[in-house]
């Protein structure tokens, strides 16, 4: 056997342990002391609707899905006012920057991000043997104009976050659409909308108009796993040009969206009430957990999304006191910050016990 010699080299993502083996290792009767606030999930949990449509899904699981997604692209289609030709479904929207790969990275090839972005980024062009140019953040945001001054002959795609995981912050809508504007016709620009529906109303970029217009480099991703609250269902779609979907129809499994995934989100898009709630809950959190840390003297940056990146001193450290505490968080060193740490906003109680557990590790820090 030869494998590609540089598959080793593209690093393992690490999960985190089911939640059961921790309250078991923490002498927790159950999981629900635990505070999960480790992957930017929706603590409102799914839409009772999507629930419900599941149940219902359940009894024609013997049955192959719909390859085509019929019905959910139709209706994903009208609310956001495509057409279906615009429209790709993921398995999770990890699943189309991976499609993104097969259809335009390998060995010649490089795209662009920003230093400390989603690490699928990396983690993908890496999978294509191809060069990830990393480019440093201003103040922890994406720093637009060295992001297109980084672009090569060999560049295939520019990725933005935005608002970017881990830092939360987001580019202002006019500024994003401008730059837009100047990047070459040959280069790809990807902007992932992952946490779109969680950012405060009046900072949301429009970029759906520039799709509808025409614009043939432009792909916007997007996910059901945020504030849709059904990350478990695995959803991420893709919004761009027909003629960039056909292409990336073409690296794609038959069947990559499962059937219930596909029940799922058709009714959590009739759930308006759900997503509205989720959204204020989110800003109530932010408000909430912006407060105490300003308070607390925590350093933190303020987010547009629905975590908070905060520095607490020792990210390793601070991670495993927090977990003592029933608090699942996410350590930032393996974005060259371990000295950061970052937090899911949840519901009023879960934010109450966070906050406990953090004034404690922060000051019997100092
Ligand atoms: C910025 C960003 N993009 C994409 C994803 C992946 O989403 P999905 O669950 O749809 O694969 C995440 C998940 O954390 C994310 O933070």
């Amino acid at each position: 056997m030869k494998p590609n010699p540089w598959i080793k080299n593209v690093p393992l993502y690490e999960p985190g342990r089911p939640l059961e083996e921790v309250a078991r290792e923490l002498g927790l009767p159950d999981i629900s002391a635990l505070v999960k606030t480790a992957s930017n999930e929706n603590e409102l949990g799914p839409s009772p609707k999507a629930i419900v449509a599941m149940q219902q899904a359940a009894t024609s699981m013997h049955r192959y899905p719909d390859g085509a997604c019929f019905y959910l692209k139709q209706k994903l289609a009208e609310k956001l006012q495509v057409t279906p030709e615009h429209i790709l479904f993921g398995n999770g929207s990890n699943e189309i920057i991976e499609f993104l790969g097969h259809a335009f990275l390998g060995p010649e090839a490089n795209m662009v991000v920003s230093e400390t972005a989603f690490v699928v980024y990396r983690l993908v062009s890496a999978l294509f043997n191809a060069t990830c140019i990393q480019v440093p953040m201003q103040a922890f945001t994406h720093d637009l104009r060295a992001m297109r001054a980084a672009i090569t002959p060999q560049t295939q795609m520019i990725v933005v976050c935005n608002p970017n995981n881990p830092t939360g912050t987001s580019v202002a809508p006019e500024q994003l659409t401008n730059w837009i504007a100047t990047i070459p016709a040959d280069v790809l620009i990807v902007i992932d909308e992952a946490y779109y529906e969680m950012m405060p109303i009046e900072i949301r970029p429009d970029l759906l108009a520039l799709i509808r217009a025409g614009q043939p480099n432009l792909m916007i991703l997007r996910t059901f796993s945020k504030a849709y609250g059904l990350a478990g269902l695995r959803l991420g779609y893709a919004i761009a040009a027909p003629t960039l979907i056909t292409l990336l129809n073409h690296t794609r499994q038959p069947f990559n969206i499962n059937a219930m995934a596909q029940a799922g989100a058709l009714a959590a898009l009739d759930d308006d009430e759900h997503l509205t709630r989720s959204y204020d809950v989110n800003q109530e959190g932010i408000a909430f957990f912006e407060k105490f840390l300003t308070e607390a003297g925590i350093p933190f940056v303020p987010t547009t999304a629905n975590f908070v990146l905060m520095k607490t001193g020792d990210a390793r450290t601070d991670c495993k006191r927090l977990l003592a505490q029933g608090i699942i968080a996410r350590p930032m060193q393996g974005y060259g910050l371990p000295e950061w740490i970052r937090l899911t906003v949840g519901k009023p109680l879960q934010n109450q016990k966070m906050r406990t557990a953090l004034l404690e590790i922060t000051l019997t820090a100092q």
